[in-house]
């Protein structure tokens, strides 16, 4: 498929996960890919792999939660691919802890990097995005922007905010050729899950079968299933959608 040959798509948090995968589904669709990532190891060996694919990726080490970060990884990613056509904000960090136990600084972090890194990476790619004759923002938000867990209370604060975020820039920016859309992961086995699995002291099968429980497929997904939402809203494909979130959840928030 080459649906996106000859456009160039910057993507937050790249390096892992549900971001990595969407890095591969915009290159086998023959986009130039520039993404993000504070994982500087991790970020310089994915974009290796793909060099050694002949694959045009671009890694560039950026923590987005820092002031300035966003707007400078857009400038980056725009220079080195010539253009801009798509913006997949994606990064997000998570703690565990409710209104009462959550500190300032626990707020600022999380909001900073879910959040503002959203809403600023958007404000330095919008005008890029136009300029290139329109595309489209895919904001990575969650079914926690709906729903609530236990002891998330910054991480489902930013979710829904995400949502509101999408609906804003999707108005303002309708006349500028940008569409502005959200995907809505339910549970996502990714290498987050590998690390949080192994904190609670469970093996890899018994949290994957507790995490996808509550879904009506009986399984969390995968980065690529989330990838391939994330490639559709941005492709021309969904040209009259715009302002909505596509929920990926195995139908978990359908009950
Ligand atoms: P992950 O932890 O595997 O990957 C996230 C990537 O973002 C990592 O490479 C990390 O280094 C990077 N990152 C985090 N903070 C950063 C910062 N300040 N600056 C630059 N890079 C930063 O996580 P996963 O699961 O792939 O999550 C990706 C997105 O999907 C997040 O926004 C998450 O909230 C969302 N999501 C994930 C779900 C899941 O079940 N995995 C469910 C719903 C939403």
């Amino acid at each position: 498929m080459s649906r996106f040959a000859g456009k160039a798509v910057a993507v937050t948090g790249g390096a892992s996960g549900i971001g990595e995968a969407a890095v591969r589904r915009f290159v086998e669709d023959g986009a130039a890919v520039a993404f993000a990532d504070r994982d500087a190891e991790r970020g310089k060996s994915v974009a290796a792999e793909f060099a050694s694919e002949g694959a045009a990726v671009h890694f560039v080490e950026a923590d987005l939660g820092g002031e300035g970060e966003a707007a400078r990884f857009i400038e980056t990613a725009a220079e080195r691919l010539g253009r801009l056509d798509v913006l997949v904000n994606n990064a997000g960090i998570r703690r565990y802890e409710t209104v009462t136990e959550a500190s300032e600084e626990g707020w600022q972090e999380v909001l900073a990097v879910n959040l503002l890194s959203y809403a600023l990476s958007a404000r330095a790619a919008i005008p890029r995005i136009a300029a290139a004759g329109g595309g489209a923002v895919v904001n990575v938000a969650s079914i926690r922007g709906i729903v609530s867990g236990p002891r998330c209370v910054q991480y489902d604060t930013s979710k829904a905010a995400v949502l509101g975020l999408t609906r804003s820039m999707a108005l303002d920016h309708a006349a500028d050729g940008v569409r502005v859309n959200a995907v809505g992961p339910g549970p996502i086995f990714t290498p987050y899950h590998e690390r949080r699995a192994e904190t609670l002291g469970k093996t890899r099968d018994a949290y994957v079968e507790e995490f996808g429980a509550d879904t009506l497929l009986k399984r969390p997904g995968t980065g690529r299933e989330v990838a391939n939402g994330i490639a559709f809203l941005a492709s021309e494909e969904a040209s009259f959608i715009t302002g909505t979130c596509l929920f990926i959840d195995g139908g978990q928030t359908a009950i």
